[in-house]
């Protein structure tokens, strides 16, 4: 799978945790940057992410701030992204079967390094349940 991944400061490295992690479970990782934990915007690095895969260009995206929350409202301003901020392995598998979320949301300074992969594969590996949650994602995107 090809992955678009980008951080802020605050997500730096943890990103390049998850980018060890991921290329050790044989995925295609597309890095938008940060590329040291010199202080930048992240609105700057969720749109970016985001713009990757609402072009088709990456099929799914992971995005990581301090608390992954203002990297995560960034990147579902983009048309067509659903991305799930998740602290714990059950909302990385909930996010996927019943939001379709293309896109994962983490907070480095919030989230554990272990946890972190934890999440990263219930997200990667856990598939949509479709049914009623297709009409609600639909919803989603026509908004
Ligand atoms: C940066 O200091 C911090 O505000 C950012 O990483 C993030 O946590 C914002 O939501």
């Amino acid at each position: 799978m090809l992955i678009a991944i980008a951080s802020d400061h605050g997500g730096y490295e943890l990103k390049e945790k998850v980018k060890e992690h991921l290329r050790e479970r044989g995925e295609k990782i597309v890095d938008l940057g940060t590329t040291s934990s010199e202080s930048v915007d992240y609105p700057i690095y969720g749109k970016a992410c985001a713009e990757a895969v609402a072009s088709g260009k990456a099929e799914r995206g992971i995005v990581i701030c301090g608390t992954g929350i203002g990297i995560s409202i960034a990147a579902n301003k983009v048309k067509g992204i659903r991305c799930g901020l998740c602290t714990s392995v059950e909302m990385a598998q909930l996010t996927r079967a019943h939001n379709n979320a293309n896109m994962l949301a983490m907070g480095g300074r919030t989230t554990a390094e272990e946890l972190a992969m934890e999440i990263v594969d219930a997200f990667l590996d856990t598939e949509f349940e479709g049914g009623r949650h297709q009409r609600r994602t639909d919803m989603l995107d026509e908004m």
